[in-house]
């Protein structure tokens, strides 16, 4: 698989809500690249510190565009911000092992918080498929300031989009994974991005109605790349996987969920 290191330059960032941001990059070889379920190891600054790139999925390819939903958690991310039109920041990849494009159908989407990141990108590329009508896609996050705007992007693809808020403040007002149970009968994937506990809520509720299930983990990684094996989780046969190598999208059977 290709992968690349470049810098590149910023075309927008975005706020949309308080600590969520969309910084979107002229990147076309990322963008002639990628797949869906990929991420990207971002320099995100000049200076030694943080000294670590930071792994973020792959939000949006729209041509030569590529997109980053990202949240604001630490220093890096925060250093993030102040990137504006026409600086330039150092990127690799795309990296990993995305979600499987040519998996049964019809399938379902369910994001939680950040995780609904690299649903967009998958959801765009199964529109291209056009495998017929669609299920409604899941999303959940804590309020409506960090989902509205979201939501309404899937929306405007021509999905429906089905809400849940811990506060109630739009959708149903619990966990997404709520959402599932009634969906489940009609779909033959379901691919999911978001918490631990939230993966392996729909991981569990797969295995009892047997629908193949695909998870995009997210762990600490230092390099992205295979090489410091930082980012192990545990597999159900036994050992180890390698988020960034093996994954970040995994069959949810091939996880020992703890
Ligand atoms: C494959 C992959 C894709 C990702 N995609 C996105 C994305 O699309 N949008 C987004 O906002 N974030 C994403 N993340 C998480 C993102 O990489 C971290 O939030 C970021 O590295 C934090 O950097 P920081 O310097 O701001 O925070 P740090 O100062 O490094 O950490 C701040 C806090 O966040 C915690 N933290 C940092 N990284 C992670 C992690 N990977 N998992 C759980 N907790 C963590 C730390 O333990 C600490 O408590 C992804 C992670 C992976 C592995
Ligand atoms: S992050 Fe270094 S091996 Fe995966």
């Amino acid at each position: 698989m290709a992968e690349f290191q470049e810098k590149y330059t910023v075309l927008r960032q975005e706020q949309l809500a308080d600590d969520i941001f969309r910084l979107s990059l002229d990147a076309p070889k990322i963008a002639a690249a990628a797949q869906p379920g990929q991420f990207v190891m971002v320099r995100t600054g000049e200076s030694l510190d943080p000294l670590l790139r930071r792994p973020f999925s792959i939000h949006k390819v729209i041509g030569e565009t590529v997109a980053l939903l990202y949240k604001v958690v630490g220093k890096g991310t925060r250093v993030l911000t102040s990137l504006g039109p026409g600086d330039s920041v150092d990127v690799v990849g795309p990296l990993g092992r995305g979600f499987d494009l040519d998996g049964p159908g019809p399938r379902c989407l369910v994001g939680g918080g950040m995780g609904i990141a690299p649903l967009y990108f998958l959801a765009r590329q199964i529109l291209q498929q056009d495998t017929g009508p669609n299920p409604p896609i899941l999303l959940g996050a804590r309020t409506r300031a960090e989902l509205q705007v979201l939501a309404d992007e899937f929306t405007e693809l021509g999905f429906v989009v089905l809400t849940a808020t811990d506060d109630g403040s739009l959708g149903h007002h619990g966990l997404v994974t709520e959402l599932l149970d009634d969906i489940l009968h009609r779909v033959r994937l379901v691919q999911v991005c978001g918490p631990v506990p939230m993966m392996r809520t729909v991981a569990r509720q797969c295995d009892r109605a047997r629908v193949p299930c695909q998870v995009s983990l997210e762990t600490h990684m230092a390099c992205g790349l295979g090489a410091c094996l930082g980012c192990t989780c545990p597999a159900r046969e036994g050992g180890y996987k390698h988020v960034c190598k093996d994954g970040p999208v995994l069959s949810a059977d091939e996880v020992a969920w703890i």
